[in-house]
This record gives structure tokens, sequence and C-alpha cells, in this order.
């Protein structure tokens, strides 16, 4: 039932991402957004959030598909890596079950204890924020990281991976948690995509930063 009630939601979703993709592409032009690349003086951070274990449309997977794409990126822009790590991890490894997890976590307005701080944030100007899309969000454990830290002054660039419902307008969702940042529009690449088409991510990735 999760599974029909989640593949329904994707493919609204997607509809919806794809009728707004013309007024996005129109508001690129005046060049205030889509510049993702890192500024030319100041240190990146790749920060993400990803899971192992039964994903949507990979099967079991060793690898968490945003951490395939954050670990591209970092190489990419020549930033250092901060995973965001649960500290009390009692996240099930089955889909459904996690399904279930995330559904009650979003509605429960939840916030996730993080496990690690990041060192010497201030040191960071650009943060690109990677996530997989839960239930049309960002998993709340995101907005954990986002209300720890003092984002006056910064740029977030965000990434998602997600099965259908592309950024589910979370640019929106993270400029309302961090009404300070800069926040850059969202990378968002198919999950089986980071798991079956590393090539053809990598050139997302390319044409995305330039
Ligand atoms: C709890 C949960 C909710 C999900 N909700 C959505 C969704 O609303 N839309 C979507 O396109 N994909 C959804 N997915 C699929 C994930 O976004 C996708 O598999 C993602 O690549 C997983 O990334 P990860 O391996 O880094 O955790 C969901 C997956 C899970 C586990």
């Amino acid at each position: 039932m999760t599974k029909k009630v989640l593949a329904l939601l994707m493919t609204l979703a997607l509809i919806l991402s794809l009728a707004a993709c013309g007024a996005k592409t129109d508001s690129s032009k005046d060049g205030s957004k889509g510049d993702n690349a890192p500024s030319a003086s100041g240190k990146s951070l790749v920060v993400y959030f990803s899971r192992t274990g039964e994903q949507d449309k990979v099967g079991v997977i060793e690898k968490g598909n945003t951490k395939i794409v954050a670990e591209m990126i970092a190489e990419k822009v020549g930033a250092e890596l901060f995973e965001i790590v649960p500290k009390n991890d009692n996240y099930p490894t089955t889909f459904d079950a996690l399904c279930d997890v995330a559904k009650e976590e979003q509605t429960k307005n939840a916030r996730p204890e993080i496990k690690d701080t990041v060192e010497n944030f201030d040191s960071y100007d650009t943060i690109y924020l990677g996530y997989p899309i839960w239930w049309a969000d960002l998993p709340m454990i995101c907005y954990t990281f986002l209300e720890s830290y003092d984002f006056n002054g910064k740029t977030i660039v965000p990434f998602c991976t997600h099965e259908g419902s592309a950024d589910a307008n979370t640019q929106k969702k993270i400029q309302t948690a961090v009404p300070k940042a800069e926040v850059k529009e969202v990378l968002a690449i198919r999950g089986q995509d980071a798991q079956n088409d590393q090539s053809g991510v990598k050139k997302q990735i390319e044409e995305w930063l330039k």
C-alpha cells in the first residue's frame, strides 16, 4: 500500500515539476541563479544524507544514491565531505518500513539528532547539500542540519536524488528554513542513474556546475 501511495505521489510531483520547468528556465536567464560552481575565493563543503539497504528501483544497495552523487561533486569541485549521520540510527533497511518511519517523522515535524558537527563551519562559504527526496520533501534530519548552523552570508547549492518527484520544490523549502542563505537551483538526479549510469550523472554534474 505504501509503495502505491508513494508511486502516485511521485507521478503527480513529476507532472507538476515538468509543468514548472519552463518557468524555471526563464528565471535562470537573469543570471541570479544557476551559477553553481564554487566561488573563486572561498572554501566549499559537500554535506549529504543518504541510506543504504533496500531502495526504490535499485534493490539493496551498499552505497547510497545520494552518497554516490555527493562524492562525484566533491571530487569535481575539490571540496571536503560531511555525511549527516543520525545520532541514533534506527532507520529500517527495508523500503516499506523506511517509508513508514519517514512519514511519521514528517507528520511530527521531527528533528532527528545528528551524530557529529561540522568543524569550523564558518570557514566555508559554499555548502553543497545533498539529500534523497522523502515524501516530496527533504528528510527531516536535513532540517536539523539547516537549523544547527548560522547560514548568514553562505551559499547553499542543493542536489537531490529521487525516483520521479525531481526536486520536489525543495529549493523553496531550504530557502524558508534558512532565509539568510542564498539558495541556488537544485540538481535533481534519478537514484537509479546514480547506481547504473554514472558517466551520465557525471555529465549532468558538469553541465550543472557550468
Ligand atoms: C522514505 C522514502 C520516501 C521517498 N519518497 C520519494 C518521493 O516522494 N519522491 C521520489 O521521487 N522518490 C522518493 N523516494 C525515493 C528516493 O528519493 C530515492 O530512492 C533516492 O535516490 C534514495 O537516495 P539514497 O540512496 O541516497 O538514500 C523515497 C524513498 C524513501 C526511502
